[in-house]
């Protein structure tokens, strides 16, 4: 803290919304504010059995206490993010920024023709199409919506002026480095850059400003949709290791490969990572489900922990052992 960017450090769906609701709940950040793309990311976290998906919020809706915010560089899609606000009820806290661009029918129609989700595997949510009118300059603002206008502000500001107030701000990123337009599996890749500087460029967090970059990665790989993915398993091999998924907003089955070191090292190099968390260490380590105190982890597992850190020179600050939020090792302080 007081700045702590999260990102993603494979390919999206490494478990990035269950550390951020856990920072959320133990840091009580005043701020969490979600960059990133739009709603082609869903962000799963579960708190005491009640299993809770966001597209558009920050996972921090279990914090009933801090301020909730979406940067410019984000596309909405109103109808999921009103939705969302209802179902949470989150009317008062969450607040969007003028700048936040506008995702209408005829950009979900375009990338569901079979020119972007045939050839790149898209999630078909609209938001590569929405962000190459906004490239074109003809993308409509969120401030141009009527049914927006209760939840209009400055996000940037509001999170230079918390910095300034030495409150605490949670960054939450979506999707994966090797997802980025820039620096992943080019063409099968999202449609922006998603590592740690554009994710603050989305909320307008200038790079001085950042205390903290988390990179998260799973026990294991997974990739939805087209592009390489190393040492690929068998849906078989996949399911006997129990590293089978299916993806969150799209429903499709997850392709699964083993820890990737080199590809870790290029995401901390990518991100300026300053420490890691590694989620699902019990699907990798069934005997470690639920444990929350490091030195009660098994060998194997806190063998896999010290291999990280030492191909990576970083420390493994939070380890996710469960699906609940609070399944969670702790090794910050
Ligand atoms: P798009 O972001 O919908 O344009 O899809 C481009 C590529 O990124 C496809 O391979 C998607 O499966 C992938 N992708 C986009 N968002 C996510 C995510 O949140 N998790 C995992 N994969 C994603
Ligand atoms: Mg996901």
């Amino acid at each position: 803290m007081p700045a702590t960017v999260v990102v993603g450090g494979f390919f999206g769906d490494e478990g990035k919304g269950k550390i951020i609701s856990y920072l959320a709940l133990k840091d009580k950040p005043q701020i969490v504010v979600r960059g990133g793309v739009g709603p082609n990311a869903g962000h799963t976290f579960v708190l005491d059995g009640q299993v809770h998906k966001v597209r558009m919020l920050p996972s921090a809706v279990l914090n009933k206490e801090c301020r909730l915010m979406i940067g410019a560089g984000v596309v909405i899609n109103p109808e999921i993010l009103l939705n969302e606000i209802s179902r949470h009820n989150v009317q008062d806290r969450l607040f969007i920024d003028r700048q936040c661009g506008v995702i209408e029918s005829s950009h979900i129609d375009r990338d569901k023709a079979d020119d972007l989700k045939g050839r790149i595997g898209t999630t078909g949510s609209g938001t590569g199409p929405a962000n190459s009118d906004r490239a074109l300059r003809t993308l409509h603002m969120a401030s141009e919506l009527k049914e927006l206008s209760p939840y209009l502000g400055d996000v940037s500001n509001a999170v230079n002026f918390a910095l300034d107030r030495m409150e605490k701000v949670l960054v939450e990123g979506t999707q994966g480095t090797f997802l980025s337009l820039y620096h992943g599996s080019y063409p099968y890749v999202t449609s922006k850059d998603v590592t740690a500087s554009a994710i603050c460029a989305d909320i307008g967090l200038g790079p001085t400003r950042v205390d903290d970059v988390m990179l998260v990665f799973k026990a294991y790989v997974t990739r939805v949709g087209a592009g390489l993915l190393q040492n690929e398993l068998s849906k078989e091999e996949a399911q006997k290791r129990g590293w089978f998924e299916v993806a969150t907003v799209t429903g499709r089955e997850r392709r699964a490969a083993p820890f990737n070191f080199d590809l870790a090292k290029r995401a901390i190099m990518l991100n300026g990572a300053t420490q890691l968390a590694v989620t699902k260490l019990d699907i990798a380590f069934p005997e470690c489900a639920h444990i929350r105190q490091y030195d009660k982890l098994s060998e194997a597992a806190k063998n896999f922990i010290q291999q990280i850190e030492n191909a990576t020179g970083l420390k493994v600050t939070v380890v996710g052992t469960g699906e609940d939020v609070y399944d969670t090792v702790d090794r910050r302080s």
